[in-house]
């Protein structure tokens, strides 16, 4: 895949964190003056959600990866449960502020390619989470790619879960994000937060490819949560 994809999604995710990080990474914040003590707390409850189910662990507590860290509120969260939490995202920017903000020494971030989890090892991760950022990826060809990351980077008996966009309709969402894109981009008619650019419009992915990706690493579908919806969630083991 060319990386041209790549560099827009790490331009426009560098702007939004220049602009105003935490509200980009959580719309629901006050734009004006976030609340970053309610920020760090969503954290904890992302992962409470995450990891609540007692039937389906990582069966492992040392290394946890989180695909798009944003500021680090989910990293921090996962600290409490692992040894050690890698946080890649694809903009150096947003890795800098969540280095400052977030200095537990369980934590890193590290500044990815927007495809791969490239400083992970195989076979190394207890844990793979990722909340809010499929969801925001306009070429499904990515997270296609993130999935066979995981499966590299997971051990067996790890856990994968992720958040992706699950709403029907996913060749509809594309003709509207193309037109919607063009009238932000020539200023017709933006939108007054840049959320009509294709890198936050992003994709909806049919669960049909999501269990694709994931069987053709070794990963088992165990769970799915919130289907057809924003929201939808996914945990998948690794076997073998
Ligand atoms: C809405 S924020 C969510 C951050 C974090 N997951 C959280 O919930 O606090 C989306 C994050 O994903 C990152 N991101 C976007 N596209 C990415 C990609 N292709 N690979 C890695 N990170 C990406 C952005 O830079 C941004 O930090």
């Amino acid at each position: 895949m060319k990386d041209r994809p790549q560099e827009s999604m790490r331009t426009y995710w560098d702007d939004a964190a220049r602009k105003n990080a935490a509200w980009y990474v959580d719309t629901t914040l006050d734009f004006d003056t976030p609340d970053m003590g309610r920020f760090f707390e969503t954290g904890r409850s992302i992962v409470a959600e995450a990891l609540s189910d007692p039937s389906v662990v990582a069966s492992g507590r040392e290394l946890a990866i989180e695909i798009g860290s944003g500021l680090g509120r989910v990293c921090l969260a996962l600290a409490d449960r692992f040894d050690r939490v890698i946080g890649i995202d694809i903009s150096p920017e947003m890795v800098r502020r969540a280095r400052e903000l977030v200095t537990d020494e369980r934590v890193s971030f590290e500044i990815g390619n927007g495809s791969s989890l490239a400083p992970v090892p195989d076979r190394g991760a207890d844990l793979v989470l990722s909340f809010t950022v499929f969801q925001h990826i306009p070429d499904p060809r990515v997270i296609d790619g993130y999935l066979r990351e995981a499966a590299r980077v997971l051990k067996k008996g790890g856990l994968f879960v992720f958040q992706w966009n699950n709403t029907p309709g996913a060749r509809g969402w594309a003709a509207r994000r193309r037109l919607l894109g063009f009238l932000q981009r020539t200023g017709l008619r933006p939108e007054r937060f840049g959320r009509n650019a294709p890198e936050f419009l992003g994709s909806r992915v049919p669960l049909g490819r999501i269990r694709a990706g994931l069987e053709a690493g070794n990963l088992e579908l165990v769970r799915t949560q919130g289907l057809g919806t924003l929201f939808a969630w996914a945990w998948a083991v690794k076997r073998a």
